[in-house]
Order: C-alpha cells, then sequence, then structure tokens
C-alpha cells in the first residue's frame, strides 16, 4: 500500500513538474530579423495579390456581409481584424483575428518589418508567444522570403483603423500545446519556378490554405493529416453551416470530373460578384469559400493549382456540401408539376 502511494506522488509530482515546465516554457523561436523592407512598385502590387487574392488575410482579418454569398468584406474594414473562431469551429476556447492595420495601438503600426515576417512564418507574435495555428502560419511557413517581403511591403500601406481586438482565451490544456506549434525557419526560401505548373501550384495551393478547410478537424481545432484535402470539415457560424468539398480527383468528385478551363472559369465567375456587389445567398447556400478573393488569382495560377489538386491520390467519400439547403425538386417532381399545369 505504501509503495503504490510513494508510487502515486511520485506520479502527481511529475505531472505537476511537467505542467510548470509546459506553462513557462517560450515557444521555439528566433529573433526577428532586423531587415526594412524597400517599398518597390513591384513588391507592393505583389504583396497586394498575395494578401487579397491568394492568402486571403483580409478574409479573416476583416468584417464581412455574412448574409451575402461567400462574405465579403464590408467596405472600411479591411485588416481590422475580428473574425472569431470559437467552439462551432472546434476552437476550444475564442480566438480572433487581430488588426493588422498600420494603426500603432491596435494594429501593426509599431511592429517591425522582422516581427511581422516572423509573425507570418514563425507563429510568434512580436513578445515571442505562440499564436493559435488558426492563423495559418504553419502554411505561411512555406512562403517565400521575396514573396513574405511583398506582403510586408503592401500591408504598410494599408491605412489605419482603430479597432481593439479582445485578447485570446484558450481553454486547457490546448493553451499550452499551442506552444509546440510555432517553427522558426532555418535558412533562406525560395519560391519553385512557375513553370513547373504542379510545384508552383502546390505553392500557391499551401499559401492560401485550400488544405486547411479542405480537411476535416479534430476536437482540439487541428486538421487530421491522414485526411488530408479529402473535405468534409462542417464549419458552423454567422453564415449558417456548410461543409468543404473532397477535393482528391476521384472520379466521383468535382476534381476528378472538372477540366483545367471549367475549374478556371468556375472561379472566374466570381470576379464581378465580389464586395458589395455580391448577391445574398439563397437558403442554406452560404460559403466561407473564399471565392471571390481566389478570382482574382490570374488564369496561369490558378490552372497551376488544378494541376496540383490533379495530382493527389483519389478518394471516394461523398460530401453534402449544402446540408441545410432545401431539397431541390427532383425530376419526376418537376414533370408531376408540368403535368398539372398543362
Ligand atoms: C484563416 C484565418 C487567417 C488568415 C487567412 C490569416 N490570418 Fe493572421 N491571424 C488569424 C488569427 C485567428 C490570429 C490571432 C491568433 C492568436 O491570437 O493567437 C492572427 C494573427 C495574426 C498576426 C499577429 C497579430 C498580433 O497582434 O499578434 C499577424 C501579424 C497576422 N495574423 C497577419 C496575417 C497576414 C499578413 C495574413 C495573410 C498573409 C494572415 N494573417 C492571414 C487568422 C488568419
Ligand atoms: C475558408 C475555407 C476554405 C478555403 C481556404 C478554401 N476552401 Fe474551397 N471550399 C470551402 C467550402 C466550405 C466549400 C463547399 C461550399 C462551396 O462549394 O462553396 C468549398 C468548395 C470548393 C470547391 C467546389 C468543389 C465541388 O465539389 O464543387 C472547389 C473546387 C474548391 N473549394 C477549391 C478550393 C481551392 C483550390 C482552395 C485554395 C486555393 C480552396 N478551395 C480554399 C472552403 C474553403
Amino acid at each position: 500500500m505504501r509503495i503504490i502511494l510513494r508510487i502515486l506522488l511520485v506520479v502527481v509530482l511529475l505531472a505537476g513538474a511537467g505542467l510548470a515546465w509546459l506553462a513557462l516554457r517560450s515557444p521555439a523561436q528566433r529573433p526577428a530579423s532586423d531587415e526594412k523592407v524597400e517599398a518597390t512598385p513591384q513588391r507592393v502590387a505583389r504583396g497586394q495579390y498575395l494578401v487579397e487574392n491568394v492568402a486571403d488575410c483580409f478574409g479573416c482579418h476583416s468584417d464581412h456581409h455574412w448574409d451575402r454569398f461567400a462574405l465579403p468584406v464590408k467596405n472600411g474594414t479591411k485588416g481590422q481584424g475580428g473574425y472569431p473562431f470559437d467552439a462551432k469551429l472546434g476552437v476550444p476556447g475564442l480566438v480572433q483575428a487581430q488588426n493588422i492595420t498600420q494603426d500603432k495601438e491596435t494594429g501593426l503600426g509599431d511592429w517591425t518589418d522582422g516581427e511581422i515576417m516572423r509573425a507570418l512564418r514563425e507563429g510568434v507574435n512580436r513578445k515571442g508567444e505562440a499564436l493559435f495555428p488558426m492563423m495559418p502560419y504553419e502554411f505561411f511557413h512555406s512562403m517565400s522570403d521575396e514573396d513574405a517581403r511583398s506582403v510586408v511591403a503592401f500591408l504598410r500601406t494599408v491605412p489605419a483603423v482603430r479597432h481593439p481586438i479582445a485578447p485570446r482565451r484558450l481553454d486547457f490544456p490546448v493553451n499550452l500545446m499551442i506552444k509546440f506549434a510555432p517553427k522558426p525557419l532555418s535558412g533562406p526560401v525560395s519560391a519553385p519556378d512557375p513553370k513547373d505548373t504542379v510545384a508552383y501550384g502546390q505553392y500557391l495551393a499551401t499559401i492560401a490554405g485550400c488544405a486547411g478547410c479542405h480537411t476535416p478537424h479534430d476536437d482540439k481545432g487541428q486538421p487530421i493529416p491522414t485526411a488530408w484535402f479529402t473535405g468534409g470539415w462542417v464549419m458552423v457560424g454567422p453564415w449558417g453551416r456548410v461543409v468543404s468539398a473532397n477535393l482528391t480527383p476521384d472520379p466521383d468528385n468535382y476534381m476528378g470530373q472538372a477540366s483545367r478551363d471549367e475549374f478556371v472559369g468556375r472561379f472566374k465567375a466570381f470576379e464581378t460578384l465580389g464586395g458589395d456587389n455580391a448577391p445574398v445567398a439563397p437558403p442554406g447556400k452560404n460559403t466561407v469559400m473564399p471565392w471571390s478573393s481566389f478570382a482574382g488569382m490570374t488564369r496561369e495560377d490558378l490552372g497551376a493549382i488544378y494541376d496540383y489538386l490533379k495530382t493527389l491520390k483519389p478518394v471516394k467519400k461523398p460530401i453534402n456540401r449544402f446540408p441545410d439547403a432545401p431539397p431541390e425538386p427532383a425530376p419526376a417532381d418537376q414533370r408531376a408539376a408540368t403535368e398539372q399545369k398543362s
């Protein structure tokens, strides 16, 4: 009996010591670089393209028209932050996208270029604390040095909006576990040659976070690695309920059937349907898929993403993307309706 008690005591002490160690531990990090990014016109333009059309930073870091199709960003709120991630999205607590405008008090106005690039790709804030990986730094980790500089060059042109965001609240043990998520870069990062469309498409799909949404998540808010790109993440929020699609090229899925031109055209159709022009979504059919942001990608870049997705291993997994949409009338019902009329 005494021996068992002693063993128990040791176990409890060890667990306590482990927790204390975790609570005090800083995430892996390196000092932010002291580089001052030169804002060439090319960099600002490339940065705008990445921020607005590829990495979709404003998709999270802004306020939205929640009732309109694909949740367009409200005018005047770009970068002010506020998108809430909570239990409905599998996050144990409440994490909100921060203000990334140039406001000095509530935004990034006082951050150095190096601190912004480190937060973006290595996942720690100014103070060196871990960011919750709902900020997709694990994906931005692959962003090239030149693209990261371009993002910073553009962010410096985003008008300041004073808009404080409440500090995040995470439940135990996730609040401690996220300390393991940040990973410092170990050297220079470059992008693949755009002529290699599969490799470049993978690069773009990575920084666009396609897999982040198109992979189901576990109860700690983390994507399940073995189900990569197979869809099925049920996302519930002010838009209603929507389920991400299976993007593997199984013959029963959209990606198994669509041609490259159809794929590119499906995105491009949203080019004129963004912002305040976006129509109100039909009942049960709103989506978080950033159709109008991605519509601004070039045809070459969308084509490269298609080429990459076609290399994924096909997985059979049928998905109802809009489970709450009223059922479409079956062809037989339609026939009955027309027969009745005549
Ligand atoms: C999927 C949503 C999402 C996307 C896309 C996203 N972010 Fe974030 N970001 C967040 C969330 C959520 C946080 C807050 C994390 C936390 O508090 O732990 C955050 C935090 C940050 C921070 C730290 C701010 C601070 O005050 O600590 C910076 C900087 C940032 N994001 C920049 C960007 C940039 C630049 C992009 C695009 C290249 C981007 N984010 C894309 C969700 C996102
Ligand atoms: C913020 C989450 C999110 C991100 C990021 C995202 N998607 Fe989606 N996507 C969805 C959801 C949810 C759906 C299902 C509803 C719909 O069709 O709009 C969807 C649907 C799709 C469809 C339609 C599939 C079908 O079966 O008809 C395609 C194609 C697609 N996404 C491609 C992409 C690509 C490529 C990327 C990256 C460049 C991407 N998605 C990034 C959430 C996302």
